[in-house]
């Protein structure tokens, strides 16, 4: 049988048991000897393992042709190596290639350093890297984190619609998937128009949140949460921004604004503790290679209770900083990112719950607070990242929701659905969203956000 090379490395089996791995060829080094040490990796684990290939064995002349990049089935003795550090190595007895690599010169992912703007021009190879892989780990171990989270505490996973009519953050950031191509216009048999493919001339667009949908199984099944990619048609090219980018969205009823700070708070320690334990080897990696405060970070924040902070004295703090922003501050403005990152950097160093934002810079469904000018809204900004989630409590009073709606411009018939859940069983119910990218980018360190996702789509871009 075939065992993965994560099992293998971490001692299942036992030294002298004959074993087989499959893979692709990382590195080979030759010696005089006549022996060939290849270093084989399959995405298990961060570490490839070494193959030993001996020149008895048949194929030895095109054991000695391989490259990087190849890939191979290879069985053989495991033992210890005599090599540096307690690892396992194998004997071969018989290597199977079974994929050459054309022209090694041209292989675009040679064993060498590659500037991170290059591979994402080779989306459909960059997971053979080392900081991919070990990306995709991390990524994969905070996903089923998030998972094992809910489920222990007694959410229910809702799916909710890719395809809307309904944009909940009234943002104007929906892209749309109905459009007519005017110059070429679809007809059917019978000469009409055919607007199957736009869906079916009804207007539609991609989803900026699955909130909405969500807040509706919360009124049902109480503790509910969505897990999914949604789409902002934002024209930011920035490194924290994507077109395309997966949301976690609990919604909890019964539940105010305090209840969802701890969830959100309970939620990252949580998953952080999750990648501390299950991926060492690739956190070990990103603290020596992309930023030695990665795994110091981590622990910080499983460590230490968030920084509980209202907007009003964020406020004060930023004016008292006598700091020179770019964006000037006042009492009323959206914060930005530099001013996010002064606070959670240099004012807290530490995770903060910022609450109870204007109700002007916030969106319709977020909870009047009794001053009438504040909501119940909290966004959860890390250092060195920024805005990594955003949530509120939601408004549960039909007549203050339908008096905001007035104040907005919005059409109440719009949001009939919605204007149910507070007619029929209201109750107090609050919720978030945690943008997955940005955890990832924060957990790896990597830069940007189109480095963490395997497909990243950003203005103008949806190559693969
Ligand atoms: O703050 P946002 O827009 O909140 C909502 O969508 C709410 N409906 C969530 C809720 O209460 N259920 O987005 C939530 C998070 C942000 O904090 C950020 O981490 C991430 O989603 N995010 C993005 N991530 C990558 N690229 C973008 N363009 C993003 N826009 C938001
Ligand atoms: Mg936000």
């Amino acid at each position: 049988t075939t065992a993965p090379v994560a099992e293998v490395l971490a001692g299942k089996h036992q030294a002298g048991t004959t074993i087989q791995i499959q893979g692709w060829v990382r590195t080979k080094r030759d010696s005089k000897a006549g022996l060939s040490f290849i270093a084989v990796h399959d995405g298990s684990c961060f570490d490839p393992i070494q193959v030993v290939a001996l020149n008895t064995l048949d194929n030895y002349n095109d054991i000695l042709r391989l490259t990087t990049g190849c890939s191979v089935k290879a069985s053989g003795m495991l033992k210890q190596s005599e090599g540096k550090g307690q690892s396992l190595e194998i004997e071969a007895n018989s290597i199977e290639i079974l994929g050459w690599v054309e022209n090694p010169d041209s292989y675009p992912m040679a064993a060498k350093r590659h500037s991170i703007e290059y591979l994402r021009e080779h989306a459909h190879l960059r997971p053979r890297t080392n900081i991919i892989g070990a990306v995709t780990r991390v990524r994969n171990c905070l996903s089923q984190a998030v998972h094992r989270f809910f489920h222990e505490q007694g959410y229910c996973w809702i799916s909710t619609p890719i395809l809307t009519a309904s944009d909940t953050e009234g943002a104007g950031e929906m892209f749309r998937v109905s459009t007519l191509d005017m110059n070429n216009i679809p007809r059917d048999d019978k000469g009409d128009v055919d607007y199957s493919q736009d869906f079916f001339g009804k207007e539609t667009f991609l989803t900026v949140s699955g909130q909405l949908n969500v807040e509706t199984y919360c009124t049902a099944m109480s503790k509910v949460y969505t897990f999914g990619p949604t789409f902002r048609a934002e024209n930011s090219n920035t490194s924290r921004h994507l077109a395309e980018f997966w949301m976690i969205e609990p919604e909890v009823a019964f539940a105010d604004l305090a209840t969802i700070a701890q969830l959100s708070e309970d939620l990252l320690k949580y998953i952080f503790k999750a990648v501390l334990a299950e991926r060492a080897d690739d956190m070990a990696f990103f603290e020596q290679r992309v930023n030695k405060d990665v795994v110091k970070r981590m622990q910080a924040v499983v460590d230490n209770d968030f920084v509980r902070m209202d907007y009003t004295d964020a406020i004060d703090i930023l004016i008292k900083s006598g700091k020179k922003f770019e964006f000037p501050v006042e009492w009323g403005i959206d914060l930005s990112s530099e001013h996010e990152r002064y606070l959670a950097e240099e004012h807290v160093g530490a995770p903060i719950i910022m609450q109870n934002y204007p109700k002007d810079i916030k969106a319709f469904y977020m909870r009047l607070n009794d001053d009438n000018k504040t909501v119940a809204a909290m966004d959860v900004l890390a250092p060195g990242i920024g805005e990594i989630i955003g949530g509120s409590q939601r408004e549960e009073r039909l007549d203050v929701f339908d008096a905001r709606l007035k104040e907005m411009n919005l059409d109440a018939q719009d949001y009939a659905w919605y204007r149910d859940l507070r007619r029929y069983g209201t109750v107090p119910h609050a919720g978030f969203g945690l943008g997955f990218e940005r955890i990832v980018a924060y957990v790896t360190g990597v830069a940007n956000v189109r480095d963490v996702i395997p497909f990243p789509r950003t203005p103008g871009n949806a190559n693969y």
